[in-house]
């Protein structure tokens, strides 16, 4: 290997086996924009930059979160201090990451599925924001279930994406997260999401092959393997567990960095039980899994922190202590520490 792809899987093992996880808060503008809409705040560029600079200058946060995932606005801004958003996570030893697709937009011929676009200029994208100080970067592509979904043609197409945007970042010197989100919405049942998840990622792995990608310097987001949020079975945090880690087992390859779960829709308390059981029933043992385990949320995060401030900077403190509740509480779960108890405390 080159020096370059040594300091690729360095990249990848800091921010996967530091035994933290990663907080995402690349929500795009529209996306931020409706989450703070069903709360009734203010949808303008500084509400948004008063949000993100909550969370990164939040107290103690480096010590259960090695890497935050940035959006093109974000990782330009500066606080209201001064010093650039940048410059707060670098001296707190945060790893910044970005965002780079351009959105999940509806797949010509494929009524229902969504194929990511952002490939055109990509490169020139990449390289710009490794110069700013990302190192490791995001595409999220977006799987339905349902009625006869997904189709052969949506799984590949994104397959795709996803591996020529792995190859280039690589190319640029930023590890790439890898993330074809497969939807908590619908009445499936947990098999369904199971055999999807399995089909997905074996296209997926197929196109990183085909595109040269380096699995040693990736994470795999992916999601957990769940019951869709409308059937009436809803396993428990073990089956979960189970059904999620057998279901990766067969399809993620060894040589992968890191497994950092999205947390798609789940509660805060919701994904931290079933990291936890993960945690418990498989690192606890003796033979522990190909791959680390972590977290890469946004929403099981930052949701319950973004009520308590609701827009207004009187409740900036308590908003950044339930923020770094639900992150020590991963950060527990990672070690099969958390327990419900916890939320009691926060
Ligand atoms: P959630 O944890 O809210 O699913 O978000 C993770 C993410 O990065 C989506 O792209």
């Amino acid at each position: 290997m080159n020096a370059q792809e040594l300091e690729l899987i360095d990249t990848a093992r800091g921010l996967v086996a530091s035994g933290k996880g990663l907080l995402a808060m690349d929500e795009s503008n529209s996306t931020c924009n409706e989450e703070f809409a069903e709360l009734g705040i203010a949808q303008t560029m500084d509400v948004r930059r008063a949000w993100r600079e909550l969370i990164i200058t939040t107290p103690r946060l480096a010590e259960y979160i090695s890497g935050v995932i940035l959006y093109d606005e974000t990782i330009r801004q500066e606080s209201r201090e001064g010093p650039s958003f940048l410059n707060v996570l670098a001296d707190t030893g945060i790893t910044p990451g970005i965002k780079v697709d351009l959105g999940a937009k509806t797949q010509a011929g494929h009524p229902g599925e969504k194929v990511t676009e952002g490939l055109d200029g990509l490169r020139g994208r990449l390289q710009a924001y490794f110069q700013m100080g990302a190192r490791f970067a995001k595409w999220r592509a977006v799987i339905t279930i349902g009625n006869g979904l997904p189709s052969q043609g949506c799984i590949e197409a994104n397959a795709h994406a996803l591996a020529r945007y792995a190859a280039l970042c690589q190319e640029v010197g930023l590890v790439p997260i890898v993330e074809p989100e497969i939807l908590m919405t619908g009445e499936h049942g947990i098999e369904e999401c199971g055999k999807v998840t399995e089909q997905v990622l074996h296209a997926v792995f197929n196109q990183l092959y085909e595109q040269r990608v380096l699995l040693e310097a990736m994470i795999l987001k992916p999601g957990m393997v769940l019951p869709g949020l409308a059937c009436p079975k809803q396993e428990t945090a073990d089956q979960v567990a189970d059904t999620t880690v057998h279901c990766l087992l067969r399809v993620v390859p060894a040589a992968v960095a890191g497994v950092a779960f999205l947390s798609g829709g789940q509660t805060g308390e919701q994904a931290s039980a079933r990291l936890n059981a993960m945690a418990v029933r498989f690192n606890a043992y003796g033979s522990p899994l190909p791959w680390v385990l972590t977290f890469s949320f946004a929403r099981a995060i930052q949701r319950p922190a973004l009520a308590i401030w609701n827009g207004d900077d009187t409740n900036k403190a308590k908003a950044q202590q339930a923020l770094l509740h639900r992150a020590r509480c991963n950060w527990a779960a990672l070690r099969g520490d958390y327990d419900i108890a916890m939320e009691g405390n926060g």
